[in-house]
């Protein structure tokens, strides 16, 4: 070691030395001892860690991957024929397409509450305003980084379109605008229409439509 071939050299003679030397010495032994206690922890650590098995590397098949266990070869199981999961049976097609005979309807599948409009707010807000614009005048944010901006939901023929056709523009998505079926269930869609509608009444309302205690 450096410091004890200088002692060495130097011998116990020279006090200043000797001193200096010293604590030089010691100071790299304190700063051994540190070195050797952190060396220690790391490999307890490591090999904690390597006994925990996270859900991240346990074995599983990932989407579309091939499996010798069943007949076809596939991992992904097909659909029952002629069956239904729970939740997804679709006896009201109102509901689920906003259609009925092939027309889009204007109303809506069940009544719309306050509490339905808010639900349908904070959807909106979250799924659609990034890009239409928190009014739904089509001046999202994203707007800004490339998107086409999206016409304004106060445009008099989007107002005239049946609530049906919002609902299925949600659903299927429209041109650049993708989908948003997997994002937004049913209910929610609807509860985002109903709130569209609002937003439309706000931007186009009639004076004498509002009750005198709210106007200004
Ligand atoms: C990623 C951006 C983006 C998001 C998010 C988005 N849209 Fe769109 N949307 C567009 C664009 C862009 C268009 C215009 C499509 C075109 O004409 O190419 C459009 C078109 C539409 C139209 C059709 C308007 C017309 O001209 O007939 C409706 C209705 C609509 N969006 C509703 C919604 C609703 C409701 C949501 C939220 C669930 C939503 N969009 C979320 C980008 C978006």
């Amino acid at each position: 070691m450096m410091t004890k071939s200088y002692r060495a050299q130097f011998g116990e003679s020279n006090p200043a030395v000797s001193v200096a030397a010293r604590s030089a010495y010691t100071g790299s032994r304190t700063m051994h001892h540190a070195l050797r206690n952190l060396l220690l922890l790391l490999l307890a650590a490591l090999l904690l860690s390597a006994c925990a098995m996270t859900l991240e590397d346990q074995p599983r098949f990932e989407a579309q991957e091939a499996s010798a266990f069943f007949a076809d070869g596939a991992a992904n199981r097909p659909r029952v024929p002629d069956t239904v999961a729970r939740g997804e049976l679709r006896l009201d097609p109102l509901l689920t397409t906003g259609q009925v005979g092939g027309q889009f309807v204007d109303s809506f599948p069940f009544t719309v509450t306050q509490t339905i409009l808010e639900r349908g707010q904070q959807r909106f807000e979250i799924f659609c305003a990034p890009c239409h614009g928190l009014t739904g005048d089509g001046t999202g944010v994203i707007t800004e980084y490339g998107m086409p901006q999206p016409d304004s939901f106060h445009l008099p023929d989007l107002r005239e379109r049946e609530a049906g056709y919002y609902f299925a523009i949600i659903t299927d998505g429209t041109r650049v605008m993708p989908s948003y079926a997997a994002r937004v269930p049913v209910e929610d869609r609807w509860a985002i229409v109903a709130y569209i509608r609002a937003l439309q009444l706000s931007q186009n309302v009639n004076a004498t439509e509002i009750p005198a205690e709210k106007l200004p």
